[in-house]
């Protein structure tokens, strides 16, 4: 598209994101797009724009010459696999926020942009307003970058505050995450953890060039998280939060997985409260900074979009050069350790002979915990791991990347006065 190109939107879907592009672009009038179609589901439903606007047929924008921006911001990740497809391949530029549809079909988007040779920009399918995925494209595009942290997901990072810092019910905290459209249409999405593993996915392209299948990531939610975690967490006076990960080990291995984890007081997300999301990028020369903003609701995430909008102008695109590079680069690897915390109803919920080491372990009629070290590949395996009474934390600092690092690992703590006891033998102690 060049510079002095009028941008002639057709938008798809006038929900909570579409509507408020719809009014952010009325005033920016700066930016000289025009909305000309916005193709809607439902005729009947009462919008709040001119009807002459609105349509039901798709064709009508995709066929449509002078359209030269399809905007596609709808919930029905098949839908909007068709439409963005279909406005690729009819040379179009094409923003999308469907994070849960650009995560199963990276490699062919990747595809179709190179072949029609324009652009899909997708700034607003991680994290809302955070510009996570330009300054990883574009400042990060070296292979410093040691790992990414983030709260990747509004809705849930909502729904923890409110439960741990204001002691609201689960069942209204999610209401309101819904009710100030943080939530996705199914909120079973975002509360157990595949929004934020497709956000993930996402983020592992452009952080490491990786194409993988959000299916082969391992992804726990909120929803299992128990009082009596949260009790735990106060008394070492941390905070829970569901991250996503992606971390550099030795040579070219990424680790990467969606887990409720504990941050202290340190951590740059420690802080990071109700809708918001935050991201620590790790970097080899840099140490750490960090990103913060909204990422969920309608003028964040609208402004994300908006901002693509904008970058079209200059002809703006992701050139994806770490994974054009990657031919010897980056590869997700299980092959190393987790420091979790994880309770449970029952002794008999959970396989303790799955940990390499036990650091802690509380028995008591209501829940008990223990806190251990185990493999991660052992991990993706295991049945326990996603059962309704389980609730998995991944401990402060608990990627350890490999057996030499679990060795200082342990004799760090058998220096700090830790006595932990070898697993097998520790699971036969409390059976007897
Ligand atoms: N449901 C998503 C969230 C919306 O809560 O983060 C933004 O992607």
């Amino acid at each position: 598209m060049s510079k002095t190109n009028k941008l002639t939107i057709g938008l798809f879907g006038f929900g909570v994101v579409g509507e408020g592009i719809y009014q952010v672009l009325q005033q920016t009038p700066s930016l000289n797009a025009t909305i000309k179609k916005v193709c809607i589901k439902d005729p009947l439903k009462k919008r709040s724009i001119p009807d002459e606007l609105l349509t039901t047929d798709p064709m009508l924008i995709l066929n449509d010459p002078e359209i030269n921006i399809v905007v596609e911001l709808i919930n029905h990740a098949s839908d909007a696999y068709a439409i963005v497809t279909t406005a690729l391949r009819k040379k179009k530029a094409v923003l999308s926020a469907n994070k849960a549809m650009i995560a199963e079909h990276l490699g062919e988007l990747l595809q179709l942009q190179k072949l029609y040779d324009v652009p899909l920009l997708y700034e607003a399918a991680v994290c809302g307003s955070i510009p996570i995925i330009r300054n990883l494209e574009e400042y990060y595009d070296n292979d410093l970058l040691q790992g990414v942290c983030g709260i990747v997901n509004g809705s849930t990072n909502y729904i923890l505050t409110k439960l741990i810092d204001e002691k609201m019910e689960y069942k209204t905290a999610l209401l309101q995450a819904q009710a100030n459209g943080f939530a996705e249409t199914d909120p079973t999405l975002d509360v157990k953890g595949f929004d934020a593993v497709n956000k993930l996915t996402i983020l592992l392209l452009h952080s490491y060039g990786i194409i993988t299948s959000p299916l082969k990531l391992l992804h726990a939610g909120i929803d299992r998280i128990h009082a009596h975690d949260a009790l735990f967490a106060a008394s070492k006076n941390w905070q829970i939060k569901l991250t996503a990960q992606a971390k550099k080990l030795s040579e070219s291995k990424v680790a990467a997985f969606v887990l409720p984890q504990f941050v202290t007081q340190e951590s740059q997300l420690f802080g990071v409260r109700n809708e918001y999301n935050g991201v620590v990028l790790q970097s080899s020369f840099a140490d750490k900074q960090f990103l913060y903003g909204k990422g969920a609701g309608r003028y964040p995430t609208a402004s994300a979009v908006l901002s693509d909008i904008s970058a079209l102008r200059f002809d703006y695109r992701y050139e994806y050069r770490k994974y054009h590079r990657a031919v010897t680069g980056s590869v997700l690897c299980n092959d190393y350790f987790l420091c979790l915390y994880v309770s449970f109803d029952a002794i008999s919920d959970i396989a303790l002979q799955d940990f390499e080491l036990i650091e802690e372990f509380r028995t008591h009629p209501e829940r008990s915990y223990v806190v251990g070290i185990i493999s991660y590949a052992k991990l993706l395996r295991s049945t326990w791991v996603a059962l309704p009474t389980v609730s998995i934390i991944v401990c402060p600092d608990g990627v350890i990347e490999n057996m030499e690092a679990l060795s200082l690992k342990k004799k760090s703590l058998e220096l700090a006065g830790v006595k932990f006891k070898e697993p097998v033998k520790e699971a036969i102690d409390l059976i007897e």
